[in-house]
């Protein structure tokens, strides 16, 4: 038997069709105009096509763009002038600060001067606060969209095992926050964690969030068990011909989609929803800067 595959941008037109009605309702009825700020650092090939792609996708849900391209040398106190202007700009509701910095740059530090309420990755320590403790919270992009995933497919988790394997604070941490309040029970496992595969094959849900090609096989996963793959991983493919790669998951999806219930694909899956989370977050942003 073959697991059901969760079509992540199929999810994802749907979130952003949603989107662009509010968008649409926000400026007929209020005179509103969402606005979102990405700032980026360099000129990091993948941050590059992300940063295309968000700007890309914010003007065709209707809502206004604002790139900051920044040389890779700025300084930590020229970007943190930049975030204060933004922070003080009645047309920019969401920002965001495309990861990684340059080493040169606290990311910490600046990740904590973005206005919390503008705060549309959810990286903010207030909003990590305010969503650990159940309090309404800007809810990082990648946990939230794997969540809305999980709903539709399962609806209700309640009781369920859930595992993440993974721990950053971007999505590991997050998502496990996001599994307590479904009423999941919910294990964080990691690359130190004892006897991995039998902590995975606990799980009734499984997140994949570790960042390593294929490391989950599937005699990991419980049978029928849904499968949530976060990572994005380029490895060789010398079968499409000399030097060519492919993208894939942190799961072996080939071994695993045999005994998973459900499983999200690489790439389709998980990829689309962060996008479509982002836009989602900052509809938020504006709409509770003009409650
Ligand atoms: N780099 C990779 N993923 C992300 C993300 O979700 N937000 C930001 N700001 N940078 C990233």
């Amino acid at each position: 038997m073959s697991a059901t595959l969760i079509d992540g941008k199929a999810f994802a037109a749907t979130i952003r069709e949603k989107v662009a009605g509010h968008v649409r309702h926000l400026h007929g009825e209020h005179g509103l105009t969402p606005g979102l700020a990405v700032v980026l650092l360099g000129e990091d090939p993948a941050s590059q096509v992300y940063v295309r792609n968000k700007g890309k996708q914010t003007v065709e849900a209707g809502m206004a763009s604002f790139e900051h391209k920044l040389p890779v040398e700025t300084s930590q106190a020229e970007l943190l002038a930049l975030i204060a202007r933004l922070n003080a700009a009645p047309a920019v509701h969401g920002i965001l600060v495309q990861l990684p910095l340059p080493a040169h740059i606290d990311a910490g530090k600046v990740l904590d001067a973005i206005d919390p309420a503008k705060d549309v990755d959810g990286f903010h320590v207030l909003n990590v606060g305010r969503l650990a403790t159940g309090q309404k919270a800007m809810v990082p992009c990648t946990p939230l969209g794997c969540l809305m995933m999980l709903r539709g497919h399962l609806g209700d988790m309640s009781g369920a095992e859930a595992v993440v394997v993974g721990r950053s604070n971007i999505v590991g941490k997050p998502m496990a926050q996001l599994l307590l309040g479904e009423n999941c029970t919910v294990t964080i496992a990691h690359s130190r964690t004892r006897d991995l595969g039998e902590v995975c094959r606990r799980a009734d849900i499984l997140v994949a969030a570790v960042g390593r090609a294929q490391m989950i096989p599937g005699d990991w996963v419980r049978p029928g068990a849904t499968v949530i793959d976060v990572g994005i991983n380029r490895i060789a493919a010398p079968e499409r011909g000399e030097g060519k790669t492919r993208l894939v998951g942190d799961v072996d999806f080939d071994s695993a989609v045999g005994v998973a219930g459900a499983i999200t694909p690489v790439p389709g899956g998980v990829g689309p929803m962060t996008i479509a989370c982002l836009l989602a977050n900052t509809v938020t942003a504006c709409c509770r800067a003009n409650d």
